[in-house]
């Protein structure tokens, strides 16, 4: 007969600080297993992970912080998952974006899974490091060294509430907007000060350029602009302006563009200068299209834009 146990394990100590019975199996990771039950075996995250990597934290954070559905298939929802961090993709005042891979491996029958993310990480002192989780002993149950789980839990870490409100601020937006088919990336998750979305990639592993760093041939521009004008009007039509648009806040991934940088989406109506950000949001854009061959009248755009809040 074979008992099914769980056990999960918060534990920061030495292993001499441990009740002797999980001393030594953490001691003894190559046990054999006795007869059909699990074995539990103690692994140091400091052994198993690198400096760059923490486990997911796809389930630390609650069910409202986690991407809307229907939820692509790309999301890697194990809890076996590990993050690891990739490199800088733009370091800011406000704002440190970072690539990260999540990725789980083969277990049993489920093939091994990875995607990449976009780490949007506002700053606050205790986020400027990747550690924060590295000093935990993991738990975890096992059948066999290929069937293998992790259990872990994150204790409380602080959190910058100004920091935070920005990040749910954008997390919220991204929700919202995703749901209403407008052009944003899939809000995988927010933990904290960290918002994790879709990388929005070149195609070649790369991450997509700025919108103000392309020079799309006329056709192309084209398509853009009824992309972006398709957008802002869902936007609108939610009674919202972006309130930061721009060139640097569009990427171009192949014959598609994207919006980012959502945190401070305004409400049109309700905020008193939300005309002022709506107009300066076509503003930004018309002088843009314009300026590479498409004249736009940012007049006409706002005008247009108009019609759908009321
Ligand atoms: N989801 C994403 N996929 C790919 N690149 C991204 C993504 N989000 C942000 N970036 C890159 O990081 C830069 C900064 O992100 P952004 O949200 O505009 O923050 P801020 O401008 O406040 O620093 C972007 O210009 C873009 O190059
Ligand atoms: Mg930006």
């Amino acid at each position: 007969m074979s008992a099914e146990y769980e056990l999960t394990a918060n534990y920061s100590g030495n292993f001499s600080d441990l009740d002797s019975r999980w001393a030594d199996l953490a001691r003894d990771e190559s046990q054999p297993d006795p007869s059909d039950a699990f074995v539990f075996k103690f692994h140091s995250v400091d052994e198993e992970l690198g400096p760059d990597q923490r486990w997911s934290t796809w389930l630390d954070v609650e069910r409202g912080s986690r991407g809307p559905d229907p939820r692509p298939s790309w999301v890697v929802t194990e809890q076996a998952a590990i993050d690891t961090e990739l490199g800088v993709l733009k370091t800011g005042k406000e704002a440190d974006v970072f690539l990260v891979e999540r990725a789980v491996e083969a277990i049993g029958d489920n093939p091994a899974k990875s995607s990449l993310l976009a780490a949007k990480r506002y700053r606050t002192e205790e986020h400027r490091s990747f550690h924060r989780s590295t000093s935990y002993v993991e738990g975890r149950r096992t059948r066999n060294s290929r069937d293998s789980r992790a259990m872990h839990k994150k204790t409380a870490h602080g959190r910058s509430v100004a920091a935070g409100q920005w990040a749910y601020a954008e997390w919220d937006a991204l929700n919202r907007l995703w749901k209403a088919g407008v052009p944003v990336p899939y809000p995988v998750q927010v933990d904290g000060t960290e918002l994790l979305m879709e990388f929005i990639d070149d195609g070649e592993g790369g991450a997509a350029p700025r919108l103000a760093q392309v020079r799309p041939s006329k056709e192309l521009l084209g398509q853009y602009f009824e992309q972006l004008r398709g957008g802002m009007r869902e936007l609108a039509r939610a009674g919202l302006a972006h309130g930061d648009l721009s060139p640097y806040n569009v990427l171009a991934q192949g014959e598609r563009i994207v919006m980012i940088d959502l945190p401070q989406v305004v409400d049109i109506v309700g905020n008193p200068k939300g005309m002022d950000f709506l107009l300066r949001d076509c503003h930004n854009m018309a002088a843009w299209f314009t300026n590479r061959g498409l004249e736009i009248d940012e007049q006409e755009l706002f005008a247009d834009l108009l019609t759908m809040v009321f």
